[in-house]
């Protein structure tokens, strides 16, 4: 499959914008600066806050907090590290059906209950072994991105 190009500069704070890429959907994604802040409290409850687990290798270059390469700019496959599921967007924080009282804003995989952050960071004690896979992809101008 082609490398697959993306411009960010049409992605709004808080937006996430979905691309295929080898016949999955990438997510590319601004997080805001409240939901870049909500990555540091959380961070005892993750299952692997540092990616360094091989299930899905996180490349050299996102293997840092934001797991990006840009802080605000997620790019993330979109299945579920389960069973290939599509965890579903939940940015708002609090309390909703099947999430903590203290939810921080990030997925929910319906399937099965898996959560991950907005950094796609999956929470301890959840099925899915790993966090949502980062597609090997690097910037090509300020706001073009290339995946693949
Ligand atoms: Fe996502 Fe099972 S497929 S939790």
């Amino acid at each position: 499959g082609a490398a697959v190009e993306v411009d960010v500069s049409t992605i709004a704070p808080g937006e996430k914008k979905v691309v295929e890429w080898r016949g999955k959907p990438v997510w590319i994604m601004r997080r805001t600066p409240d939901q870049l802040a909500a990555l540091e409290k959380q961070e005892d409850q993750l299952a692997d806050p540092e990616s360094v687990r091989t299930a899905y290798p996180t490349p050299e270059y996102a293997r840092n907090r934001h797991r990006s390469i840009k802080p605000e700019i997620l790019v993330a496959v979109g299945i579920c590290t389960h069973l290939g599921c599509s965890p579903s967007d939940k940015f708002a924080p609090g309390p909703q059906p099947s999430l903590p009282d203290d939810w921080q804003g990030g997925f929910l995989c319906a399937c099965h209950g898996s959560t991950f952050d907005v950094a796609g960071r999956v929470f301890k004690n959840k099925p899915a072994p790993d966090n949502l896979e980062v597609p090997p992809h690097y910037y090509t101008s300020d706001t073009t991105v290339l995946i693949g």
